[in-house]
């Protein structure tokens, strides 16, 4: 299959990509935190074409896109109060919302769980797509699962060239990591991913919100993922990422007397010049926001660039956006944490 890469905002783009998708096809949108892999998500054979094109365990369930609030009513059995203030405050925007499910939303979807996980974006061409194809879409993250999610259109063509009809290129995502993911199927909400709209924003909203265990620690074995997608190893570079939890100071230390040959560094902005191993920043020490949209690209470099084999890297603050910064980054070092002081 040939991969068309269209400019978003070349005349007739959204309509080709709306045409793709009402035919069953699968197209590359950016939406503002990265790049999804869009279907009709009413349509189970062309969701499944997704798992197929990403590699994607059948068991983790997808997110699905709309491009007005009333599109809800039609996917979930019932909005609670809940919902609208969450959709008020935060919608369009990075924030998905989990609702037992209607019985509109194919299996395939839902990844045989009784309820469906709802997004509203706030990325112009995302929402183009989205009422020119007159359909909500179902997209995952674009990347080829395992691999670090997608901020720009190039990224999703070197994971899914060949595998896709299309991909629109509407620049790199704005705020660069996924969605947070909240249930508002149990009481009281839980936090299941953290993104760009913050723990302490939700609970602005909502009151209680907790945070699943799986936002910072392994899943213990044997226990069940509440969100599947946090159960795989993911967003990883093939290079080993090690966590160097600790002053600056003593990363710098820690890295330079274990330098060698595949040893790179991912540290912030302006570090780079005190290490002895070739380094990547991503971003600078106190601006989170930053770090989360520069991290996924960074991951990507680590191996494309630098071809590292052991990556050390610093530990971000879990704190605010930063918390969505830690969760990839620790996930990427498969949890390893190396304390140095
Ligand atoms: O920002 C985003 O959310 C991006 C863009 C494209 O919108 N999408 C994205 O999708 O990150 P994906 O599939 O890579 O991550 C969706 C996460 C997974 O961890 C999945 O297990 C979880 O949401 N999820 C989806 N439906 C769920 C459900 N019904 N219950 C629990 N978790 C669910
Ligand atoms: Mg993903």
């Amino acid at each position: 299959m040939q991969t068309q890469l269209l400019q978003a905002d070349a005349p007739g783009a959204i309509q080709t990509a709306a045409a793709i998708l009402q035919n069953g096809g699968l197209v590359g949108i950016p939406t503002e935190t990265v790049y999804g892999l869009a279907a009709n998500a009413l349509d189970g054979a062309a969701v499944a074409k997704i798992f197929a094109a990403k590699g994607r365990p059948m068991d983790n369930p997808l997110i699905v896109h709309i491009s007005h609030f009333e599109q809800i009513y039609d996917l979930v059995r019932e909005v609670p109060e809940a919902a609208k203030k969450l959709a008020e405050q935060f919608w369009p925007g990075p924030l998905t919302i989990i609702l037992p499910k209607s019985a509109r939303i194919p299996d395939e979807v839902s990844a045989g769980l009784d309820t469906v996980a709802v997004r509203f974006p706030s990325h112009p061409v995302a929402r183009a797509v989205i009422d020119a194809a007159g359909v909500p879409l179902a997209a995952p993250s674009g990347n080829l699962s395992g691999h670090p999610s997608p901020t720009t259109a190039a990224h999703v063509m070197n994971d899914m060239d060949g595998r896709i009809e299309a991909v629109l290129d509407g620049g790199p995502c704005s705020v660069g990591v996924e969605s947070t993911v909240v249930t508002l199927a149990e009481q009281p909400p839980r936090l299941l991913r953290p993104g760009g709209i913050t723990l302490e924003q939700l609970r602005g909203v909502l009151g209680q919100v907790e945070m699943d265990d799986a936002v910072l620690h392994p899943l213990a074995d044997g226990k069940r993922a509440a969100s599947p997608g946090m159960k795989y190893k993911h967003y990883s570079p093939k290079a080993n990422v090690i966590i160097l939890d600790g002053s600056l100071e003593h990363y710098i230390d820690y890295v330079n007397t274990h330098a060698g040959d595949g040893v790179a560094a991912l540290c912030y902005d302006g570090e780079d010049k005190a290490l002895q191993v070739p380094s990547i920043c991503y971003g600078g020490e106190e601006d989170c926001g930053e770090q989360a949209r520069e991290l996924f690209d960074a991951l990507r470099e680590l191996d494309e660039r630098l071809h590292a084999k052991t990556v050390y890297a610093r530990c971000p603050e879990p704190e605010g956006v930063g918390l969505a910064v830690y969760n990839r980054l620790i996930r990427a070092a498969g949890f390893e944490v190396i304390d140095v002081g």
